[in-house]
């Protein structure tokens, strides 16, 4: 492999410190991990739900980035020193978030919408920057085709961004549709700072077919993929090809038994099957569940029905 690192994408409610831990356990390969987005702009933020991402105990020995998700520079200063002093050493603010309610706020990639705005707050937060901790941002191309994937990367590329990693879709697309390769090969060929790829990365071959076209990317990030499939990162560093018999479905449900043992302890049962009904929505993909369906637990709600439903997926 070349000198490309690995990263798990930031998904709400998905890739938590919970299937953090849990996956570096299990499998490894990754070399930087994310955490969701975490809004500042709210009091006493160590206590939330999405404080629990933050704090170190829950990061414990993995390499973990906080994102921020705010278009306030005094938020993101305070937060940003809340971060330092934890530890931290890299702060990602997101410039990606599609969702309605964020982009009416200008957050996200809402933020895209003016750029002039952007420049500014960009302008304030490297002001502001301190020394012991990266900025590093995570964008998409735009709001729409009739977004410049010029203009935007011409604002990025005034200030210290440590990375960029691009997601090339536009707002109006979420997450679906054809990523736009053009437009990643733009900013690829343009950018200041090292330009990280993240979009529809499911399997080791799209991985190669990434990093032979664009052999300079400092990082592939990667999100549903890894959900689908948890070895995928194992796979990509140890260029193994993935295989679905008798023994690999046990490792895919040790990995399971884990995850849910993990979340139980933290969440309670209740909570935890529903955690475990997000995950698998994703989970259902992978090519070991071939013609299986999440009818078995779509209508459960404590944990033994959840645990007997689970077991007519994986074997029956
Ligand atoms: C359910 C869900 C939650 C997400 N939450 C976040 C988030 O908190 N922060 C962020 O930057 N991106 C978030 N994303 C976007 C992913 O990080 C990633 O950019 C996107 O899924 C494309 O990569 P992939 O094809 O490898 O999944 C989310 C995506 C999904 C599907």
């Amino acid at each position: 492999m070349n000198n490309c690192k690995l990263y798990l994408a930031p998904m709400e409610e998905v890739t938590t410190y919970v299937f953090r831990q849990v996956l570096d356990d299990c499998f490894g390969g990754v070399d930087k991990y994310y955490t969701p987005f975490i809004s500042p702009d709210q009091n006493k933020i160590l206590k939330t739900r999405m404080g629990r991402e933050l704090d170190p105990e829950h990061n414990k020995n993995l390499n973990t980035a906080i994102q921020v998700l705010t278009n306030n520079p005094e938020h993101f200063k305070d937060f940003s020193k809340i971060v330092s002093n934890l530890g931290y050493k890299e702060i990602n603010l997101n410039i990606g978030c599609p969702s309605g309610t964020v982009v009416k706020k200008n957050k996200g990639s809402g933020m895209l919408r003016d750029l002039y705005s952007l420049e500014r707050f960009l302008d304030e937060i490297f002001k502001n920057k301190s020394d012991d901790l990266e900025i590093t941002v995570k964008t998409r191309i735009g709001i729409d085709e009739s977004d410049d994937v010029s203009e935007i990367l011409e604002v990025y590329n005034e200030f210290p961004i440590s990375e960029l990693i691009v997601h090339p879709r536009f707002q109006k697309q979420f997450y679906n549709g054809k990523v736009n390769l053009e437009a990643f090969e733009y900013i690829y060929n343009n950018a200041k700072m090292p330009v990280g790829y993240n979009g529809d990365i499911k399997t080791k071959d799209d991985f190669v077919h990434i990093v032979n076209q664009f052999a300079k990317v400092s990082s592939v990030m990667i999100g549903r993929g890894c959900v689908t499939e948890p070895r995928l990162f194992s796979f990509i560093k140890n260029d193994i090809d993935a295989g679905y018999d008798i023994e690999d479905k046990k490792v895919i449900r040790k990995f399971h038994d884990k995850l849910l043992d993990y979340y139980v302890s933290e969440y309670g049962p209740n909570d935890s099957v529903f955690k475990m009904k997000e995950f698998w929505s994703y989970y259902i993909l992978n090519p070991a569940f071939k013609g299986k369906d999440l009818k078995p637990i779509r209508k459960v709600k404590t944990l033994s029905e959840y645990k007997s439903g689970i077991r007519e997926i994986f074997y029956e």
